[in-house]
């Protein structure tokens, strides 16, 4: 499914989407370049989800929690990882046994089983979005107007 993101409300409207339909154990990655909007659209996902405060950019960090109501979400952004062991000490399966995942730079390290693929890419004919995973989220087509 692709999906143009022309502007910042494009961007929330497919968090909003992507958002409603996350549940315990789903990992969403987000692949593109620097500044295609993977953050923004991490932040869209967890606005949805109820969170209220700042969502940072966790380049640093490489990974922020997020308590929301019914789901814990853990926001990674690989960029710097150095090696791969060092997601695992990040705790990404335990992130997965209680709750979700937004993950970054995913192409970074080998993630584990199932996902739902973002690729993310502001070329000529603007932003869009190419969404690919398994058929669960074929549910994100259905809610599409
Ligand atoms: N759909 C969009 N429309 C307009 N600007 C956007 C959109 N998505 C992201 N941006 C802007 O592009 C810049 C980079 O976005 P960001 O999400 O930080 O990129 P990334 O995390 O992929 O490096 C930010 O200033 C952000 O507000
Ligand atoms: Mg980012």
């Amino acid at each position: 499914m692709e999906i143009a993101l022309p502007d910042l409300a494009a961007t929330m409207a497919l968090g909003a989407r992507i958002g409603g339909a996350l549940k315990p154990g789903d990992l969403v990655a987000l692949s593109g370049p620097l500044g295609a909007g993977k953050t923004e659209l991490a932040r869209a996902i967890l606005r949805a989800r109820g969170v209220m405060g700042d969502v940072p950019s966790p380049t640093f960090t490489l990974v922020q929690p997020y308590e929301t109501p019914g789901l814990t979400i853990h926001h990674y952004d690989l960029y710097r990882l150095k090696h791969a062991a060092e997601l695992a000490e990040m705790g990404l399966e335990d992130a997965l046994d209680d709750g979700a995942a937004l993950v970054e730079w995913p192409e970074r390290a080998s993630l584990p089983g199932e996902m739902l693929m973002v690729r993310l890419s502001d070329g000529t004919a603007g932003r869009k979005a190419m969404l690919e995973g398994p058929a669960r989220w074929a549910v994100l087509e259905r809610a599409h107007v």
